[in-house]
């Protein structure tokens, strides 16, 4: 007699496809990490559709649950995102969203600010030019797997000024404001190399032309990769893009799945994956690895 046996869940692949269908059919809690960047709603050109932000609510909230579905209990979700200005007016549909994706039982656990070291000036009449985004970081409960270690970043040079005269409060666990149990008692990094980085992370939007108008760079991914997984862990991308979060994931030994509705860029993400490939295995591992453009700052 034939035993059916369920095909397990593929890895390492880009389905060309809608990512609300196609994630339907993967596993319950079989993802580590998602870690990904939307469509932006009113996204003005014609590279790919656009979401009004008044609709944009509605649209990703299916998403939303079924990416909670399919993360585990305690693996982490990364929404790059960020709103726009129109009418002299900041959208709000962050916001909403946040505050929906609450209610649908995700608890908003921080938020990263991805700085944006490179981006040219401008000049607008009642504001500056955009030069951060946001990564939302969502949980589905409070206790997750978090490396802090795997991001510690140098020391840097203020420590020579500010840990030269240490006053008793610098000393001492300042931990009575915050009732955390976790206090910023200076001295305990006197004489040390590495310490945790800010929640600011300082990297260049992406330089090399990836054939994408919004691909972000190879270091934001690969940042959350380490700071939330381990060797083999899974890693979901529902709107892939040009591939960059595969590139991550295989440079840190990760297994990855995407989805990338438009197949020109599904297409060109597999080939660029192809390639990151052939330059690993030609290369030593010092030079395909890129460096975390990170300051303690
Ligand atoms: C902001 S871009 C992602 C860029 C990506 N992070 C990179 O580095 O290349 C969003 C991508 O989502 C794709 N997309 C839009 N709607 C989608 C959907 N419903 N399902 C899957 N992909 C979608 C777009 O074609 C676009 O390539």
């Amino acid at each position: 007699m034939n035993t059916l046996i369920e095909p397990r869940q593929r890895h390492n692949v880009i389905y060309r496809s809608d990512c609300l269908s196609k994630l339907s059919n993967l596993d319950s809690r079989s993802i580590d990490l998602i870690i990904t960047s939307p469509p932006y709603a009113d996204r003005r050109g014609n590279t790919y559709e656009s979401i009004s932000a008044k609709n944009y609510v509605e649209w990703f909230l299916p998403i939303s649950k079924q990416l909670k579905r399919v993360l585990k209990p305690r693996g982490s979700f990364i929404l790059n995102i960020k709103e726009r200005s129109r009418n002299s007016e900041r959208g709000t549909y962050v916001i909403e969203l946040i505050l929906e994706m609450r209610k649908q039982g995700w608890l908003w656990t921080e938020e990263y600010i991805w700085h944006k070291k490179n981006s040219f000036p401008g000049k607008w009449p009642n504001r500056f030019r955009d030069s951060w985004e946001r990564c939302l970081h969502f949980t589905k409960q409070k206790k997750f797997k978090m490396y802090q270690k795997s991001v510690m970043v140098p020391m840097g040079k203020w420590a020579d000024s500010r840990l030269k005269n240490l006053s008793d409060t610098d000393k001492s666990r300042d931990a009575s404001r915050v009732m955390s149990g976790f206090g910023k008692n200076v001295s305990n990094w006197h004489g040390k190399d590495m310490v945790y980085p800010t929640n600011v992370l300082h990297m260049a939007t992406q330089c090399q032309n990836v054939n994408h108008s919004a691909a972000f760079p190879v270091v934001l991914p690969e940042w959350f990769i380490k700071l939330f997984t381990k060797d083999e862990d899974v890693v979901l991308d529902p709107f892939m893009g040009s591939g960059t979060t595969a590139i991550a994931a295989i440079k840190l030994n990760r297994r990855y799945i995407g989805m990338e509705k438009n197949p020109l860029y599904q297409k060109y993400a597999n080939k660029r994956i192809s390639a990151f490939k052939k330059e690993m295995k030609e290369k030593p591992k010092s030079e395909t690895g890129l460096k975390l453009p990170l300051t303690s700052s």
